[in-house]
């Protein structure tokens, strides 16, 4: 895929399938703008990549994301291709998540996505193109035990792909998210009660139909594609990159 003389624009660009994701970017020949709230490890991709500086901030505040596609626009021109990876879990059900857990998760997972696509789709709009993917997840579709927040966050994540998807199609722009099964990230470690072992690791891809997780970069293709004039008859869509597991 060649995305030469394009500008995309990846949050949760510092990790996991946000940093595969940028990786791909670049080296399909775009300019690719990278926001996250971690500096340091942001500013390590950008090197790589021989990038712009990172924008470092958060995605739940309203303000740092219009200040994102500004300085987008202010840098490029244009802005071809958000992606929005940056997100957060936490592993508890709805007795053990409180006010501050729920409200962080939803602040992150859905307000960012919310904010950073209201934003982009001002500037595509009127450029009249343009390509949003969401990252939602296998678990956005169908329920899972013990994270009752991130299950929410992910189901509001997929409306609002389907919502915005449908608001703006005359309007020349693809809207359309990504949703992953179990995934070799960070994340997939994170929050856990207590030490990750090789046993929890290999019970985990067990579950999954082809016996393994995902490589980041596995996902970051498919997002890709879907930025791609390639996926040019594709809105509004749950793309479901999880190796069979919702297929039973
Ligand atoms: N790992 C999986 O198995 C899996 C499965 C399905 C969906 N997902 C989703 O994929 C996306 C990427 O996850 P990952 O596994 O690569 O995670 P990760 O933890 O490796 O990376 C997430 C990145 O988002 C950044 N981030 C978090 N909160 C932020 C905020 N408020 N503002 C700016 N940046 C912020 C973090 O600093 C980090 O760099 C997430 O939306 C996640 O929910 C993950």
């Amino acid at each position: 895929m060649d995305f030469s003389g394009k500008v995309a624009l990846v949050t949760g660009a510092a990790s996991g399938m946000g940093a595969a994701t940028a990786r791909e970017f670049s080296a399909a020949g775009a300019s690719v703008v990278i926001v996250d709230r971690n500096a340091e490890l942001a500013a390590q991709l950008a090197a790589e990549l021989a990038a712009e500086p990172p924008l470092v901030g958060d995605v739940s505040d309203p303000d740092f994301c219009s200040q994102a596609v500004a300085t987008t626009l202010q840098r490029y021109g244009r802005l071809d291709a958000l992606v929005n990876a940056a997100g957060i879990i936490v592993r508890a059900d709805a007795l053990g998540t409180s006010d501050e857990q729920w409200q962080r998760v939803m602040n992150v997972n859905v307000n960012g996505v919310f904010f950073m696509s209201r934003a982009a789709v001002a500037v595509m709009k009127a450029q009249g193109s343009g390509s949003i993917v969401n990252f939602g997840s296998i678990w956005g579709e169908v329920g899972a035990s013990g994270v009752t927040a991130y299950c929410a966050s992910k189901g509001a994540v997929h409306q609002i792909t389907r919502a915005m998807a449908l608001d703006h199609v005359k309007d020349g722009l693809r809207i359309n998210a990504v949703c992953p099964g179990e995934v070799n990230t960070p994340m997939i470690k994170s929050e856990r009660s207590g030490p990750v072992t090789a046993e929890m690791m290999q019970a985990l891809a067990d579950s999954v139909p082809m016996g393994r997780l995902a490589e980041p970069v596995e996902i970051a293709r498919v997002v890709l594609f879907l930025s791609s004039d390639a996926a040019s008859y594709m809105t509004g869509a749950m793309v479901n990159v999880d190796a069979g597991f919702t297929a039973r």
